[in-house]
């Protein structure tokens, strides 16, 4: 992949990104059985259903409040009643693990003196948990969350907090989410964008497209020209 000029930060998305959200639910596999998968994707599929939803509708409540939401909804549509089974789904979200490539790779970055920041759909509080478990504080110059705005990503004003916060342009941050949607709203936003494409899933068809497709994030303190 052609280089990076010019890039003074980068920006992560968190969940599916630097944290494995499918780990959550692998995490009661035994309870939810062989279609865990099915589960954790219908959870999933429904928090991020629920973020739009409450953008376009003007009520916003914090991610945490909407996972528990999109939990409930995948329980009760798996007819799955059980309280200490899904008080144990919400709680692995604050210790939710990184991808295996991630520690590394942030060191790395940080040590070509590149600033580092996460801006996440995350409640402070999830995200603050989030970031201490995984041992991964230190690296970061900022940990910003949509509260700050009051509406989930991809509102351009939960971008604008990037650039705002690091005190870098647009155009000198990289940001890098492997949820597509995230990707290409970045992009039109205005920052250069890498989609982390983990699960070589196909291209989307709205404004804008990334400038690189990478698979993980190893490959990232590379592509920077110093
Ligand atoms: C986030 C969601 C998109 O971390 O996963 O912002």
């Amino acid at each position: 992949m052609k280089k990076l000029d010019g890039i003074k930060a980068c920006v992560f998305d968190a969940y599916g990104t630097l944290f494995d959200v499918s780990s959550v639910a692998n995490g009661v596999r035994h309870e939810l059985g062989d279609n865990w998968q099915d589960f954790s994707d219908l959870w999933r599929t429904k928090q991020l259903q629920y973020t739009w939803l409450r953008g376009l509708t003007g009520h916003h409540e914090n991610f945490w409040q909407v996972t528990g939401d999109a939990l409930d909804y995948t329980m009760s549509a798996l007819r799955i009643q059980d309280s200490v089974l899904r008080d144990r789904l919400m709680n692995l979200y604050l210790s939710i693990p990184t991808y295996s490539e991630v520690p590394a790779m942030l060191a790395a970055l940080k040590a070509l003196g590149i600033k580092l920041a996460i801006l996440s759909n995350g409640s402070p509080a999830m995200l603050t948990a989030a970031v201490g478990n995984a041992g991964i504080a230190a690296y970061f110059d900022a940990v910003l969350s949509v509260e700050e705005v009051g509406v989930f990503k991809p509102h351009p004003s939960v971008y604008a907090l990037a650039p705002m916060r690091l005190n870098e342009p647009k155009a000198a941050i990289c940001f890098l989410s492997s949820n597509a949607w995230d990707a290409y709203s970045a992009k039109a936003f205005g920052f250069k964008v890498l989609w982390c494409n983990r699960f070589g899933q196909a291209p989307e068809h709205i404004p804008a497209t990334p400038d690189g497709e990478i698979r993980d994030l190893s490959v990232l303190p590379e592509l920077f020209v110093r």
